[in-house]
Order: C-alpha cells, then structure tokens, then sequence
C-alpha cells in the first residue's frame, strides 16, 4: 500500500497540521507501511490524477482539511480516505450547524447564538451584546462559527470584555458562535472505529496552567497537564464515552473523530464541539488516549487506511 499522508494547506492551522502530518508519516513508516507526506497545495489535485495513492490519511486541519472540500476532491478522484465524507465533515466543521443536529438528537451541549458579522454591524455591537447576555447570561464563550485550535477563541466574564473577544473572533471568521459558558471539567474522547464500530478511547482530561485551553497551551509543551485517563467516577466515564460516541453517531463520522465536552458540576457531559481531523501532534489529545488504551498510534492508523481501502 502506498499512503499519502496530507497535510499543511493554507488554513490557520497550517504549523499544527505539518506537526500532525510528520507524527502520522513517522508512525506509519515505523509498522512497515510505505507512506509519503504531501502539502495540499494547487499541484495536489493534478497529481492525485497522474499518480494516485491507494489511500490519503488526511492530516489537514482548518477550512480545507475539515471542511469538506478536499474529501469532495478525493471522492471525485476516487482516492479512498480515512475519516467522514465530504458531507459529514461539512457538518462537524460548522459548530452551529454541529450543535442543532447534537441538539435534535438530545445531545446536551451549551445554549449558544450564532452571531454573523453583518448582523452584529447592522444592529450595533451594544444592541446585540445586551441581548446575547439577556439571553444567555455570563460567563460566555466566544468562538469562530468555523475554526479549531483555540484560535479566535476567548471567555468573556463580564459585559464589557464582549466586544473585543467578538472583535478577535470575527478576525477568523465572519461568524462568531456564542455559548454559554459551563464550568466544570474539560475532557476530550476520540472515537475509533477499529472494525467493530465506533468505540470511545479513554478521556483525556485538559488542565491548561493559565486555565485557559488557547493555541499555546495546546501545542506549547508544559503549558497543559493531562490526565489519561480522566479522574472521573466510572459512571461519569461511561457517561461521557456514551455521549461522545452518540455524537459521533449523529453527525454520521466514520473512522474517528475527537469529541470536546466539558462535565459539569452537576458530572453531566455537554458536547462542545466534534473534531474530524484531531490533532495528532506530541501534544495531541487522539495520541494520548490511544497510548491510554494500549493502541500502538501507528497499527491503529494502519488498520483505518486497510479499512478505508477495503
Ligand atoms: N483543530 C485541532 C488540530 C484539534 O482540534 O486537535
């Protein structure tokens, strides 16, 4: 098998995603799979045609890894590849549109506003922060509709530090997803399915040190600790893998995905947003969880490539 590993592009997520894409590359070649790592660049398309590999694992983070786009043109090149369809990937990568369809399931996730730019210029920025907070009360977060890492993302505690999260959000993007803030504890599930359907790895609990999970905590080593697995109750584990997979299941993933929840005081998970491209980085949480679960990293991304080409 000859396996493309793809990574890079031109998202904000560029660095983390060569990361991601050397770490995959590195793990493949180590269990004998003979594998290259490309960058999505304008030439990728011409040469998926000219020279396809037998499978791409899509190590591309952002808008083109996640968004759907490059799975449309695997599909059209009829290159198999691991993870979700273009479709599905569309659906996850828009938070919004990921929380509806949690919600329609009965998958708890925080109350939230999508908020586009124009709408926020339109009406005024102190008009339509009022009536955020009427509805959804303090403390917010404030996120990209569309986007990963922590980028753009901030947690607002009080009224006035509103307009400059919304201002640093819309810098990544023209729609800002407002949420209700829950405090509790951060924890993140990857899904796998190994051939048996999809199963929850165990949760990665996040202890950022300045407290809050930004870019450099994520991918600045010592900036986090982790706990693998999380220091839960078991009913509260099971709890959490149960509503992580549900999510997965809804948004109709396949292969694996990284669900983000937070577990509130009360132990109940509330889903925060699903990745279909995790980070695969040193400081990765997939990695981690799979090391917990005694998966050596490269055999189980083998086995999804076998899976993908079968
Ligand atoms: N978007 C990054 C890579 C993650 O969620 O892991």
């Amino acid at each position: 098998l000859r396996v493309l590993v793809l990574a890079g592009g031109l998202s904000y997520e560029r660095d983390v995603s060569l990361r991601s894409g050397r770490r995959v590359l590195d793990a493949l070649r180590a269990v004998g799979v003979e594998a290259e790592l490309r960058d999505a660049d304008v030439a990728l398309l011409p040469s998926l045609v000219a020279d396809p590999p037998d499978a791409v694992v899509i190590a591309l983070h952002g808008a083109t890894g996640e968004d759907g786009s490059l799975r449309g043109v695997l599909d059209l090149c009829n290159v198999p590849y691991v993870g979700c369809d273009a479709r599905s990937s569309r659906l996850a990568w828009d938070k919004p549109s990921a929380k509806a369809v949690l919600r329609e399931a009965g998958i708890p996730t925080p109350d939230w506003v999508a908020l586009p730019h124009d709408r926020f210029s339109e009406l005024g920025a102190v008009a339509v922060l009022d009536r955020i907070v009427d509805r959804l009360g303090l403390p917010l977060m404030v996120k990209p509709a569309q986007g990963g890492s922590g980028l753009g993302a901030a947690v607002v505690r009080d009224g006035p530090a509103l307009p400059a999260a919304m201002v640093g959000c819309f810098a990544y993007d023209s729609t800002a997803l407002v949420e209700r803030y829950l405090p509790g504890t951060d924890v993140a599930v990857s899904v796998i399915d190994l051939g048996e359907g999809p199963q929850a790895l165990p949760a990665v609990e996040i202890v950022p040190r300045n407290g809050v999970y930004d870019y450099a905590a994520r991918y600045t080593a010592g900036r986090t600790t982790w706990h693998t697995p999380a220091r839960l109750d078991t009913e509260v584990a099971e709890a959490v893998a149960t509503v992580a997979v549900a999510a997965h299941t809804a948004l109709g993933l396949r292969d694996l995905s990284r669900v983000d929840l937070i577990v509130d005081a009360d132990h109940q998970p509330h889903v925060l947003g699903v990745n279909v491209a995790p980070g695969m980085t040193e400081t990765s949480l997939l990695p981690l969880a799979a090391q917990a679960a005694s998966l050596d990293f490269g055999r189980m991304i083998g086995t999804l490539v076998s899976r993908a080409v079968a």
